[in-house]
């Protein structure tokens, strides 16, 4: 019995760390961010800029984002797996995602009415 439960352990550890291993570093990301040069259109913050859109809190999953970066033949320049690995779009993910949300323009006085 005592053997089953330390093989049950065993088990959960394994997979709590293997998932911790595979969703991305919002801190490592937002060096990635800045090191291969998205902030330049985007923002520092991901909040958009004069040439790239807002992207921080996007509603694309992170698989979508991935392929867009791979496969954007428009105005951004697509970025192959030699240039930025998965993984550390999947940081760059996981920092997006952690920025603040933008107030709801409710609760801004001026634009109450
Ligand atoms: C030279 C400027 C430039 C750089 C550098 C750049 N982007 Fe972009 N990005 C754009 C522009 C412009 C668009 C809109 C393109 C379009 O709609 O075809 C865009 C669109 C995107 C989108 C799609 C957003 C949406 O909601 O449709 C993602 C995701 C994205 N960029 C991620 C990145 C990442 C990650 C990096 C860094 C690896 C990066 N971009 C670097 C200019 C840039």
């Amino acid at each position: 019995m005592t053997n089953f439960k330390i093989f049950a352990v065993t088990v959960a550890a394994t997979f709590i760390s293997l998932s911790a291993a595979q969703a991305g570093d919002a801190e490592k990301g937002k060096a990635t961010f800045i090191h291969k040069g998205c902030y330049e259109c985007h923002g520092f913050e991901g909040q958009g800029g004069s040439a790239g859109l807002r992207l921080s809190n996007t509603q694309l999953p992170e698989d979508g984002l991935i392929a867009f970066v791979r496969g954007t033949s428009g105005a951004m320049p697509p970025f192959s797996s030699k240039i930025i690995s998965d993984a550390e779009l999947s940081d760059i993910y996981a920092y997006l995602q952690s920025r603040p949300k933008p107030a709801d323009p409710k609760s801004i006085p001026l634009l109450a009415n």
